[in-house]
Protein backbone atom coordinates (compact mmCIF):
# COMPACT_ATOMS: atom_id res chain seq x y z
CA UNK A 1 0.00 0.00 0.00
CA UNK A 2 1.21 3.64 -0.64
CA UNK A 3 0.58 6.76 1.22
CA UNK A 4 -2.94 6.57 3.60
CA UNK A 5 -5.59 9.23 2.74
CA UNK A 6 -6.07 11.22 5.97
CA UNK A 7 -8.85 13.62 6.94
CA UNK A 8 -8.53 16.02 9.59
CA UNK A 9 -11.07 18.54 11.64
CA UNK A 10 -8.89 21.42 13.41
CA UNK A 11 -11.29 22.01 16.57
CA UNK A 12 -10.90 24.53 18.61
CA UNK A 13 -10.96 22.32 21.36
CA UNK A 14 -10.96 18.50 19.38
CA UNK A 15 -8.98 17.22 16.65
CA UNK A 16 -10.59 14.58 14.95
CA UNK A 17 -8.61 12.30 12.03
CA UNK A 18 -10.29 10.26 9.74
CA UNK A 19 -8.55 7.60 7.79
CA UNK A 20 -10.06 6.01 4.58
CA UNK A 21 -10.97 2.97 4.97
CA UNK A 22 -10.77 2.67 8.82
CA UNK A 23 -12.99 5.94 9.77
CA UNK A 24 -12.03 8.17 13.15
CA UNK A 25 -8.99 7.13 14.48
CA UNK A 26 -8.73 9.93 16.96
CA UNK A 27 -10.30 12.31 18.42
CA UNK A 28 -8.12 14.67 21.09
CA UNK A 29 -7.92 17.70 22.29
CA UNK A 30 -6.28 20.30 20.64
CA UNK A 31 -3.83 21.17 23.19
CA UNK A 32 -0.15 20.67 23.82
CA UNK A 33 1.61 20.78 27.33
CA UNK A 34 5.21 22.32 27.54
CA UNK A 35 7.85 22.52 30.30
CA UNK A 36 7.46 26.28 30.82
CA UNK A 37 11.86 25.91 31.41
CA UNK A 38 13.03 23.73 28.84
CA UNK A 39 10.07 24.12 25.92
CA UNK A 40 10.13 20.11 26.13
CA UNK A 41 6.69 18.84 25.46
CA UNK A 42 4.67 16.59 28.17
CA UNK A 43 2.10 15.60 27.08
CA UNK A 44 -0.14 16.24 23.60
CA UNK A 45 -4.20 15.24 22.97
CA UNK A 46 -6.50 14.36 25.52
CA UNK A 47 -3.90 13.99 28.47
CA UNK A 48 -2.66 17.48 27.98
CA UNK A 49 -6.42 19.23 27.88
CA UNK A 50 -7.00 17.21 31.08
CA UNK A 51 -4.49 19.33 32.43
CA UNK A 52 -6.50 23.03 31.73
CA UNK A 53 -6.86 24.92 34.94
CA UNK A 54 -5.14 22.03 36.69
CA UNK A 55 -0.99 23.16 36.13
CA UNK A 56 1.74 24.22 38.25
CA UNK A 57 3.48 27.30 37.09
CA UNK A 58 6.35 25.02 35.36
CA UNK A 59 4.12 23.69 32.84
CA UNK A 60 2.66 25.57 30.33
CA UNK A 61 -0.49 24.48 28.20
CA UNK A 62 -1.35 25.75 24.57
CA UNK A 63 -4.28 25.45 22.74
CA UNK A 64 -3.72 26.64 19.25
CA UNK A 65 -7.11 27.54 17.87
CA UNK A 66 -8.83 30.57 19.42
CA UNK A 67 -12.46 31.02 18.33
CA UNK A 68 -12.19 28.21 15.07
CA UNK A 69 -8.88 30.12 14.00
CA UNK A 70 -5.44 29.35 14.07
CA UNK A 71 -3.63 31.73 16.73
CA UNK A 72 -0.81 30.16 16.63
CA UNK A 73 0.73 28.16 14.04
CA UNK A 74 3.92 26.75 15.49
CA UNK A 75 2.06 25.14 17.81
CA UNK A 76 -0.41 23.08 15.19
CA UNK A 77 2.56 21.68 13.02
CA UNK A 78 4.01 20.76 16.17
CA UNK A 79 0.55 19.03 16.88
CA UNK A 80 0.16 17.79 12.92
CA UNK A 81 4.06 16.50 13.14
CA UNK A 82 3.15 14.28 16.06
CA UNK A 83 -0.24 13.19 14.76
CA UNK A 84 0.98 12.08 11.48
CA UNK A 85 4.07 10.28 13.05
CA UNK A 86 1.56 8.71 14.98
CA UNK A 87 -0.82 7.42 12.21
CA UNK A 88 1.55 7.11 9.32
CA UNK A 89 4.49 5.41 11.39
CA UNK A 90 7.84 5.09 9.27
CA UNK A 91 5.93 4.87 5.78
CA UNK A 92 8.12 6.09 3.00
CA UNK A 93 5.15 7.33 1.00
CA UNK A 94 4.06 11.10 2.42
CA UNK A 95 0.03 10.94 3.88
CA UNK A 96 -2.29 13.29 1.12
CA UNK A 97 -3.96 15.20 4.06
CA UNK A 98 -7.85 17.38 3.67
CA UNK A 99 -8.09 19.55 6.08
CA UNK A 100 -11.46 21.19 6.92
CA UNK A 101 -11.12 24.77 7.37
CA UNK A 102 -14.12 26.98 9.59
CA UNK A 103 -16.25 29.15 6.96
CA UNK A 104 -14.50 32.48 7.70
CA UNK A 105 -10.81 31.17 6.92
CA UNK A 106 -9.15 34.09 5.10
CA UNK A 107 -7.13 32.86 1.57
CA UNK A 108 -3.54 34.20 3.42
CA UNK A 109 -4.52 31.42 6.22
CA UNK A 110 -5.51 28.54 4.05
CA UNK A 111 -2.41 29.53 2.60
CA UNK A 112 -0.55 29.33 5.96
CA UNK A 113 -2.32 26.09 6.93
CA UNK A 114 -1.26 24.28 3.51
CA UNK A 115 2.55 25.06 4.61
CA UNK A 116 2.28 24.09 8.03
CA UNK A 117 0.47 20.63 6.82
CA UNK A 118 3.46 20.08 4.07
CA UNK A 119 5.85 21.22 6.96
CA UNK A 120 4.30 18.77 9.14
CA UNK A 121 5.19 15.91 6.99
CA UNK A 122 1.89 15.49 4.35
CA UNK A 123 2.51 14.91 1.05
CA UNK A 124 -0.51 16.59 -0.79
CA UNK A 125 -2.37 18.79 0.72
CA UNK A 126 -6.12 20.08 0.34
CA UNK A 127 -8.16 22.25 2.44
CA UNK A 128 -12.15 22.06 2.39
CA UNK A 129 -14.26 24.79 3.95
CA UNK A 130 -15.85 22.81 6.78
CA UNK A 131 -19.35 23.46 6.16
CA UNK A 132 -19.31 22.14 3.64
CA UNK A 133 -17.31 18.83 5.52
CA UNK A 134 -20.00 19.10 7.89
CA UNK A 135 -22.88 18.30 4.96
CA UNK A 136 -20.55 15.84 3.33
CA UNK A 137 -20.06 13.84 6.51
CA UNK A 138 -23.84 14.54 7.79
CA UNK A 139 -25.04 12.26 4.83
CA UNK A 140 -26.18 15.58 2.72
CA UNK A 141 -26.36 15.62 -0.92
CA UNK A 142 -24.75 18.79 -1.74
CA UNK A 143 -23.79 18.62 -5.37
CA UNK A 144 -27.32 19.43 -6.60
CA UNK A 145 -28.55 23.17 -6.64
CA UNK A 146 -30.12 23.15 -3.75
CA UNK A 147 -29.89 25.15 -0.16
CA UNK A 148 -29.16 23.44 2.69
CA UNK A 149 -28.35 25.32 5.78
CA UNK A 150 -25.95 23.11 8.14
CA UNK A 151 -25.29 24.74 11.68
CA UNK A 152 -21.93 23.84 13.24
CA UNK A 153 -22.02 24.85 17.08
CA UNK A 154 -18.30 23.92 18.47
CA UNK A 155 -16.24 24.91 21.09
CA UNK A 156 -15.20 28.34 19.93
CA UNK A 157 -17.49 28.85 17.16
CA UNK A 158 -20.76 28.74 15.79
CA UNK A 159 -20.52 27.86 11.87
CA UNK A 160 -23.51 28.35 10.22
CA UNK A 161 -23.70 28.56 6.55
CA UNK A 162 -26.07 28.00 3.50
CA UNK A 163 -24.69 25.86 1.11
CA UNK A 164 -25.93 24.72 -3.12
CA UNK A 165 -23.93 22.80 -5.21
CA UNK A 166 -21.28 21.84 -3.48
CA UNK A 167 -20.35 25.55 -2.04
CA UNK A 168 -20.88 27.75 0.55
CA UNK A 169 -23.53 30.56 -0.56
CA UNK A 170 -23.81 32.50 2.71
CA UNK A 171 -21.78 31.90 5.89
CA UNK A 172 -21.35 33.34 9.01
CA UNK A 173 -18.29 32.02 12.00
CA UNK A 174 -20.02 33.07 15.11
CA UNK A 175 -18.00 33.32 18.31
CA UNK A 176 -20.54 31.91 20.43
CA UNK A 177 -20.78 28.69 20.91
CA UNK A 178 -19.36 25.63 23.88
CA UNK A 179 -16.93 27.83 25.39
CA UNK A 180 -19.23 30.76 25.82
CA UNK A 181 -21.60 28.34 27.44
CA UNK A 182 -18.92 27.16 29.94
CA UNK A 183 -18.21 30.77 30.63
CA UNK A 184 -21.67 31.92 31.20
CA UNK A 185 -22.58 29.05 33.42
CA UNK A 186 -19.39 29.80 36.00
CA UNK A 187 -20.99 33.21 35.45
CA UNK A 188 -24.14 32.30 36.66
CA UNK A 189 -23.01 30.25 39.56
CA UNK A 190 -20.90 32.85 41.08
CA UNK A 191 -23.67 35.83 40.66
CA UNK A 192 -26.64 33.86 41.95
CA UNK A 193 -25.06 31.07 44.25
CA UNK A 194 -21.57 32.41 45.18
CA UNK A 195 -20.02 29.53 43.96
CA UNK A 196 -16.89 29.61 41.91
CA UNK A 197 -16.09 26.51 39.63
CA UNK A 198 -13.58 25.85 36.78
CA UNK A 199 -14.63 25.29 33.37
CA UNK A 200 -13.66 21.81 33.12
CA UNK A 201 -16.33 21.41 36.18
CA UNK A 202 -18.94 24.17 34.25
CA UNK A 203 -18.53 21.82 30.75
CA UNK A 204 -19.39 19.02 33.05
CA UNK A 205 -21.98 20.64 34.62
CA UNK A 206 -23.71 21.28 30.52
CA UNK A 207 -23.16 18.01 29.56
CA UNK A 208 -25.14 16.35 32.16
CA UNK A 209 -27.73 18.92 32.63
CA UNK A 210 -27.55 21.53 30.04
CA UNK A 211 -30.28 22.87 28.16
CA UNK A 212 -31.65 25.19 25.81
CA UNK A 213 -35.31 24.93 26.18
CA UNK A 214 -37.30 25.33 29.79
CA UNK A 215 -37.17 21.52 30.35
CA UNK A 216 -40.30 19.97 31.58
CA UNK A 217 -38.88 17.39 33.32
CA UNK A 218 -35.96 19.07 36.00
CA UNK A 219 -32.72 16.64 36.36
CA UNK A 220 -30.26 17.56 39.18
CA UNK A 221 -26.54 17.07 39.53
CA UNK A 222 -24.23 17.68 42.37
CA UNK A 223 -20.79 19.35 41.90
CA UNK A 224 -17.63 20.55 43.80
CA UNK A 225 -16.87 24.19 43.93
CA UNK A 226 -15.40 27.10 46.22
CA UNK A 227 -18.11 29.42 47.96
CA UNK A 228 -16.89 32.61 46.82
CA UNK A 229 -17.56 34.65 50.42
CA UNK A 230 -16.12 31.87 52.71
CA UNK A 231 -13.20 30.65 50.05
CA UNK A 232 -13.97 26.89 51.38
CA UNK A 233 -14.70 23.99 49.73
CA UNK A 234 -18.56 23.13 48.59
CA UNK A 235 -20.26 20.62 47.11
CA UNK A 236 -23.85 21.73 45.61
CA UNK A 237 -26.49 20.59 43.60
CA UNK A 238 -27.62 22.58 40.29
CA UNK A 239 -30.62 22.46 38.37
CA UNK A 240 -31.20 21.94 34.28
CA UNK A 241 -33.37 24.94 35.10
CA UNK A 242 -30.39 26.75 36.31
CA UNK A 243 -28.30 25.80 33.16
CA UNK A 244 -31.06 26.66 31.37
CA UNK A 245 -31.00 30.38 32.56
CA UNK A 246 -27.39 30.37 32.19
CA UNK A 247 -26.57 29.45 28.63
CA UNK A 248 -29.71 30.96 27.30
CA UNK A 249 -28.49 34.44 26.28
CA UNK A 250 -26.00 32.46 24.06
CA UNK A 251 -28.47 30.21 22.76
CA UNK A 252 -30.06 33.64 21.87
CA UNK A 253 -27.45 35.53 20.31
CA UNK A 254 -26.30 31.92 18.19
CA UNK A 255 -30.36 31.81 16.99
CA UNK A 256 -29.86 35.74 16.26
CA UNK A 257 -27.01 35.48 13.87
CA UNK A 258 -29.04 32.45 12.19
CA UNK A 259 -31.69 34.85 11.16
CA UNK A 260 -28.83 36.92 9.60
CA UNK A 261 -27.67 34.51 7.45
CA UNK A 262 -30.98 33.82 6.71
CA UNK A 263 -31.87 37.38 5.86
CA UNK A 264 -29.19 37.35 3.38
CA UNK A 265 -29.66 34.06 1.49
CA UNK A 266 -31.49 34.41 -1.37
CA UNK A 267 -34.97 33.95 -1.58
CA UNK A 268 -35.05 29.79 -3.93
CA UNK A 269 -32.03 28.93 -1.05
CA UNK A 270 -34.82 29.76 1.86
CA UNK A 271 -37.35 28.49 0.41
CA UNK A 272 -35.36 24.76 -0.14
CA UNK A 273 -34.46 25.20 3.72
CA UNK A 274 -37.97 25.87 4.65
CA UNK A 275 -38.85 22.47 3.02
CA UNK A 276 -36.03 20.32 4.12
CA UNK A 277 -34.81 21.89 7.10
CA UNK A 278 -31.90 23.17 9.04
CA UNK A 279 -29.10 20.50 10.11
CA UNK A 280 -27.38 20.64 13.59
CA UNK A 281 -23.86 19.42 14.08
CA UNK A 282 -20.63 19.87 16.00
CA UNK A 283 -20.53 18.60 19.57
CA UNK A 284 -22.69 21.46 20.80
CA UNK A 285 -25.56 19.98 18.87
CA UNK A 286 -25.88 17.56 21.58
CA UNK A 287 -27.16 19.95 24.24
CA UNK A 288 -30.72 19.27 25.11
CA UNK A 289 -33.48 20.93 23.81
CA UNK A 290 -31.42 23.07 20.91
CA UNK A 291 -33.68 21.23 18.02
CA UNK A 292 -36.53 22.16 20.61
CA UNK A 293 -35.51 25.99 20.61
CA UNK A 294 -34.68 26.40 16.90
CA UNK A 295 -37.98 24.78 15.68
CA UNK A 296 -39.80 26.64 18.06
CA UNK A 297 -38.03 29.97 17.01
CA UNK A 298 -37.88 29.32 13.10
CA UNK A 299 -40.68 27.35 12.71
CA UNK A 300 -38.98 25.26 10.36
CA UNK A 301 -37.63 21.79 10.81
CA UNK A 302 -34.32 21.06 12.63
CA UNK A 303 -32.31 17.82 12.04
CA UNK A 304 -29.55 16.79 14.75
CA UNK A 305 -27.39 14.63 12.82
CA UNK A 306 -25.65 11.55 14.61
CA UNK A 307 -22.56 12.10 15.36
CA UNK A 308 -22.31 15.49 15.12
CA UNK A 309 -18.78 16.25 16.66
CA UNK A 310 -17.29 14.00 13.74
CA UNK A 311 -19.14 15.20 10.96
CA UNK A 312 -16.48 17.42 9.46
CA UNK A 313 -13.72 15.12 9.93
CA UNK A 314 -15.70 12.48 8.64
CA UNK A 315 -16.87 14.63 5.47
CA UNK A 316 -13.12 15.84 4.84
CA UNK A 317 -12.27 12.18 4.66
CA UNK A 318 -15.27 11.18 1.90
CA UNK A 319 -13.74 14.44 -0.19
CA UNK A 320 -10.78 12.17 -0.32
CA UNK A 321 -12.43 9.73 -2.10
CA UNK A 322 -12.52 11.75 -5.05
CA UNK A 323 -9.88 15.14 -4.63
CA UNK A 324 -9.70 15.34 -8.63
CA UNK A 325 -13.24 15.58 -8.74
CA UNK A 326 -13.73 17.70 -5.47
CA UNK A 327 -10.94 20.30 -7.45
CA UNK A 328 -12.47 20.78 -10.62
CA UNK A 329 -15.77 21.54 -8.47
CA UNK A 330 -13.95 24.19 -6.72
CA UNK A 331 -14.69 22.38 -3.57
CA UNK A 332 -10.89 22.17 -2.71
CA UNK A 333 -8.59 25.22 -2.21
CA UNK A 334 -5.77 24.33 -3.72
CA UNK A 335 -3.17 21.02 -3.67
CA UNK A 336 0.46 21.38 -2.72
CA UNK A 337 3.03 18.38 -3.86
CA UNK A 338 5.89 20.20 -3.54
CA UNK A 339 7.83 20.19 -0.08
CA UNK A 340 7.99 23.26 1.02
CA UNK A 341 11.35 23.63 1.95
CA UNK A 342 12.29 26.85 4.19
CA UNK A 343 8.83 28.19 3.94
CA UNK A 344 8.78 28.25 7.54
N1 LIG B 1 -23.77 16.54 25.43
C1 LIG B 1 -23.33 17.77 25.22
N2 LIG B 1 -24.09 18.83 25.59
C2 LIG B 1 -23.66 20.09 25.40
N3 LIG B 1 -22.49 20.42 24.81
C3 LIG B 1 -21.70 19.41 24.41
C4 LIG B 1 -22.07 18.04 24.58
N4 LIG B 1 -21.05 17.27 24.08
C5 LIG B 1 -20.10 18.12 23.64
N5 LIG B 1 -20.47 19.40 23.83
C6 LIG B 1 -19.71 20.64 23.55
O1 LIG B 1 -19.32 20.68 22.20
C7 LIG B 1 -18.14 21.48 22.09
C8 LIG B 1 -17.12 20.75 21.25
O2 LIG B 1 -17.66 20.50 20.00
P1 LIG B 1 -16.70 20.18 18.75
O3 LIG B 1 -17.58 20.09 17.55
O4 LIG B 1 -15.85 19.00 19.09
O5 LIG B 1 -15.86 21.52 18.76
P2 LIG B 1 -14.62 22.00 17.91
O6 LIG B 1 -14.83 21.43 16.52
O7 LIG B 1 -14.73 23.49 17.97
O8 LIG B 1 -13.42 21.48 18.59
C9 LIG B 1 -17.61 21.71 23.51
O9 LIG B 1 -17.93 23.03 23.93
C10 LIG B 1 -18.39 20.68 24.31
O10 LIG B 1 -18.57 21.09 25.65
MG1 LIG C 1 -15.65 21.71 14.69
Amino acid sequence: MAGIDVGIDLGTSKTTVYIKGKGIVMSESTAISYDAYTDEVIAVGNSAGEMLERMPDTVELSMPIKNGVIADFSVVQQLLTLILEKICGNRIFKPNVIISTPAGTTALQKKTIIDVACASGAGKVALIDEPVAAALGAGITIENPHGTMIVDIGAGTSDIAVITMGTVAVSSSFPVAGDRMDEAICQYLKRERDIVIGTPTARKIKHTVGCAFLPGEEVEMAANGKNYITGLPEMFTVTSSEIYLAVRECIESIMEEMRNVLEQTPPELYSDICHEGIYLTGGGSCLKGLSEAMKERFQIGVHVTQDGANCAAKGAGYALKDMDALEDKGLLFKMNEKLPFGML
